[in-house]
């Protein structure tokens, strides 16, 4: 018995193809520093608790596949505060962004169209991408241009003859890029000259540290019918595991369409919704807070990365994760190498590395990820632990 090309030919995660790494090391009594995903360390707030106690049913029921009543309201008096206006009929509870950005390309892409996304990109675009036959164009950005869109007239190269839709990250996971309301203004542009789907992923949209004011798509009526909106409670409340997201579209066909995927899988899980639910009783405090922590970590990750020999790293503006390039001709081979062979207080260390952030050959071999969802001391013991196996790593050769 065979199994299918589709699934023998997609990548495996980055971000946890370097696991039975780490599981070697905890098996020999080493702490290994995990900066290698987004998971928030924060805690998830008490009301996300208190709505799941709070739940009266005597059978755990299906949910309606767009989504408890509940959730659908809550969800409109998020983007209300906000100053978006969505009613109820334009949104889709889904299993986190994660299946939400997986039935929006089933929507929008016959199999071998494509989608155009900034590279370097979240590695499961590609992989849900792959898993409906849908190809990533990728348009190249460089840390030395702080991973800036093209302008309009460059942009406009990389629109193909069956290209349907551009997918945004913002704030950008895995750049830290918050985009300009330029470069909004160029995907608009772009978008409505070759008649586009703007598929605008805003799960980091609270986590902006920089100058540049965040900007939803949502706000430009002019593409209100083209924009497909992903969102998730995932980082935004650390409520990862609950795996609640949802779609928001004002484009009637396009719900109809998503409904019956929706249908397909009868429901999100119906605790979660109520726990996802009592999330609008948050009070703003506790997203403030939580902007100063991770504003704290962003300052003292990227001055440790500063003063390390021959790293480099752009200051990230949003979300929580920054990029960096490093002294090495190969990350992932030293990155297997320091958990191997590095341990500083019995802390080893374990972030991304990037190549597969790239549809583009040869781009990233010598970057990882790093993120910074753990507090000031572990990220400090994460660098030292960083400093000392790039110093080792590259004078093991000239020994
Ligand atoms: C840019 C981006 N989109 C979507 C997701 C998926 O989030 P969820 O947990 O809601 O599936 C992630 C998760 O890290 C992400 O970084």
């Amino acid at each position: 018995m065979l199994i299918s090309n589709r699934i023998k030919d997609l990548r495996v995660s980055p971000i946890r193809k370097l696991i039975p790494y780490t599981e070697q090391c905890e098996n020999k009594g080493i702490n290994v520093i995990k900066l290698n995903i987004g998971q928030p360390d924060i805690e998830t707030p008490k009301e996300f608790f208190d709505a799941i106690n709070n739940f009266k049913d005597k059978t755990i029921a299906y949910s309606h596949s767009r989504g408890s009543k509940e959730f659908i309201e809550s969800t409109i008096k998020y983007y209300k505060k906000l100053g978006i206006e969505y009613e109820y009929k334009e949104i889709i509870a889904t299993q986190g962004a994660s299946e939400a950005l997986m039935f929006v390309m089933m929507a929008v892409c016959n199999a071998n169209e494509s989608i155009i996304t900034p590279e370097p990109f979240y590695a499961n675009y590609r992989t849900f991408s792959d898993m409906v036959s849908v190809d990533i164009l990728p348009i190249t950005t460089y840390a030395k241009e702080g991973f800036k869109l093209p302008k309009y007239e460059d942009f406009k190269k990389f629109v193909k003859p069956h290209t349907k839709a551009i997918l945004l990250s913002n704030p950008n996971n895995p750049t830290g890029r918050v985009y300009s309301e330029e470069e909004l203004q160029t995907v608009i542009k772009i978008a409505e000259e070759f008649d586009l789907f703007i598929i605008s992923d805003e799960v980091y949209r609270e986590f902006n540290y920089g100058k540049t004011p965040f900007v939803s798509f949502a706000k430009y009526k002019e593409v209100e019918d083209r924009l497909i909106l992903i969102d998730s409670i995932s980082k935004r409340y650390s409520c990862c595991g609950a795996r609640i997201g949802n779609i928001a579209s004002k484009n009637k066909i396009l719900i109809e369409a998503l409904m019956k995927l929706s249908q397909s899988r009868l429901s999100a899980a119906t605790l979660e919704l109520a726990g996802a639910s009592g999330l609008i009783d948050v009070p703003e405090s506790y997203l403030k807070t939580t902007l100063e922590k991770y504003r704290e970590r962003k300052d003292v990750l990227f001055n440790r990365l500063k003063s390390i020999e021959g790293v480099h790293c752009n200051e990230p503006e949003g979300a929580f994760y920054a990029i960096v390039k490093l002294p090495v001709d190969d990350a992932e081979k030293f990155v297997i190498w320091m958990l191997e062979n590095i341990s500083v207080n019995g802390n080893t260390l374990l972030v991304t590395p990037i190549k597969d952030f790239y549809v583009s050959e040869d781009l990233g071999k010598d970057e990882v990820r790093v993120s910074y969802c753990v507090g000031p001391d572990e990220i400090n013991k994460a660098m030292d632990v960083l400093e000392i196996a790039l110093r080792e790593y590259n004078n093991k050769d000239s020994n």
